[in-house]
């Protein structure tokens, strides 16, 4: 593997995505800047910029909502090549933004920049209030007996995954404007969500914007109220690193705390028994997903170790040439190449592979990091890639793709 010539490229993709202190995703396909994207693109351009790194999460609280949330979107600047776009969103912050949030890793991204360079405390300790609110709304809107839930599929940063499928079969989409999607534009049709998807999560932008994106609201009437595992995992670690971060700023952390406590109560009503893992649950209907995802795997990196959860991943990345595939390959709703129904995702990776090596998984977490390193090193920076095949798919030039390299998955930032 050309480690130097690999490296040099994902600097230029990021270099490349860089539209004026932000990073969007990827040319055409996704030109605005996207929440948990610009958060570990932070981690990519920190190995070769740290004052960018700093500016990006800086650029990405910049949105944050008075009630603390902060947008999945930001459009900072119009572009007709995307759909929903502002307009369609109408949302109510200080930059024209989406109305709902995404996974929230940028406290994670602000610690580990922190970490390496000490030098930008001041800009830590400015970017901790907006932190701590932006958590706090996600304790207050966000969840239900120690649940983090989400309230749209593209809330949870894995738009199609099976996870959302019996919530978004309860949905009638009755009264969804004419639109015209924009993705197929730039991407094979097969690798995306479906038109009936399409039709509820536009249906899902209407409700929450007729309502003015009232929070207390949403939180409670949502007819898409789903406990999502990934973002449930991702708040608790970011939660234990924001933790991390009051204590290296001399803050109280008696709240933070508080929190970690409940999350982790929380994790426990996630685990779902016929399946013998941790999964999505529906809070409107009471079902539980029964779906073994990339989601669920993410519970050492939310510091929650099982038995069984072990014994799920030596099964799922022994029958897969590429792992950690998006959905368990056993299961009948897998496809290899559409999305998050299948497809291997370099980000879930580099969280899942940090959290085995945190909890003592060290061999399966390198292994999963030299086999990110591998399909990356042969396919690309492609957004995603089939688990079988180790085919790249969907957008190419990709940021997160080029930062994981960068970050976690490149020899070199192993200090070798
Ligand atoms: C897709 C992904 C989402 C990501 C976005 C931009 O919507 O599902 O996780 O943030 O693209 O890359």
């Amino acid at each position: 593997m050309d480690t130097d010539r690999l490296d040099s490229e994902a600097r230029a993709i990021l270099k490349g995505n860089d539209r004026g202190g932000y990073t969007i995703p990827t040319a055409g396909l996704y030109p605005y800047q996207w929440n948990w994207d610009s958060a570990f693109s932070a981690l990519g351009i920190a190995t070769f910029d740290p004052a960018r790194a700093w500016t990006e999460l800086e650029t990405l609280l910049s949105g944050q909502w008075d009630h603390g949330m902060v947008p999945h979107i930001l459009f900072h600047r119009p572009d007709p090549g995307y759909f929903p776009g502002p307009d369609i969103w109408a949302g109510r912050g200080p930059i024209a933004s989406s109305g709902i949030t995404q996974p929230p890793v940028a406290a994670t991204a602000i610690r580990w920049l922190l970490a390496r360079d000490p030098a930008g405390r001041d800009r830590a300790a400015a970017l901790f209030p907006g932190l701590l609110a932006w958590h706090r709304w996600f304790m207050t809107y966000r969840c239900a007996g120690g649940r983090i839930f989400v309230t749209h599929p593209w809330e949870s940063g894995r738009d199609n995954a099976p996870d959302w499928d019996g919530a978004m079969a309860a949905i009638d989409p009755v009264g969804v404007a004419p639109y015209r999607r924009r993705d197929t534009d730039h991407v094979d049709a097969a690798m995306r969500p479906t038109k009936a998807d399409y039709d509820r999560y536009l249906w899902l932008v209407q409700f929450g914007r007729d309502i003015d994106w009232n929070a207390a609201q949403i939180a409670r009437d949502c007819p898409f109220r789903v406990a999502d595992p990934g973002m449930h995992f991702i708040l608790l670690r970011a939660t234990r690193d924001l933790g991390a971060l009051a204590a290296a700023l001399g803050q109280d952390s008696a709240e933070i705390c508080g929190w970690i406590a409940t999350l982790e109560a929380g994790a426990e009503a996630l685990w779902n028994p016929d399946l013998g893992a941790f999964d999505a649950f529906d809070l409107n209907s009471g079902a539980r997903a029964g779906a073994l995802t990339n989601g669920s795997f993410l519970c050492w990196y939310g510091g929650i170790d099982r038995p069984g959860m072990r014994a799920h991943l030596a099964r799922v990345t022994a029958a897969l040439p590429h792992g950690l595939p998006s959905l368990d390959p056993a299961d009948p709703r897998f496809e290899a190449k559409r999305y998050w129904r299948g497809p291997v995702w370099a980000v879930m990776n580099l969280m899942a592979g940090i959290g085995m090596a945190d909890m003592g998984l060290r061999a399966e977490a390198e292994a999963l990091r030299q086999g990110t390193a591998r399909l990356i090193g042969e396919n690309g920076f492609a957004e995603y890639f089939d688990p079988v095949t180790g085919a790249p798919a969907g957008g190419g030039a990709f940021s997160w793709t080029a930062a994981v390299w960068l970050a976690w998955a490149s020899p070199s930032s192993q200090g070798g």
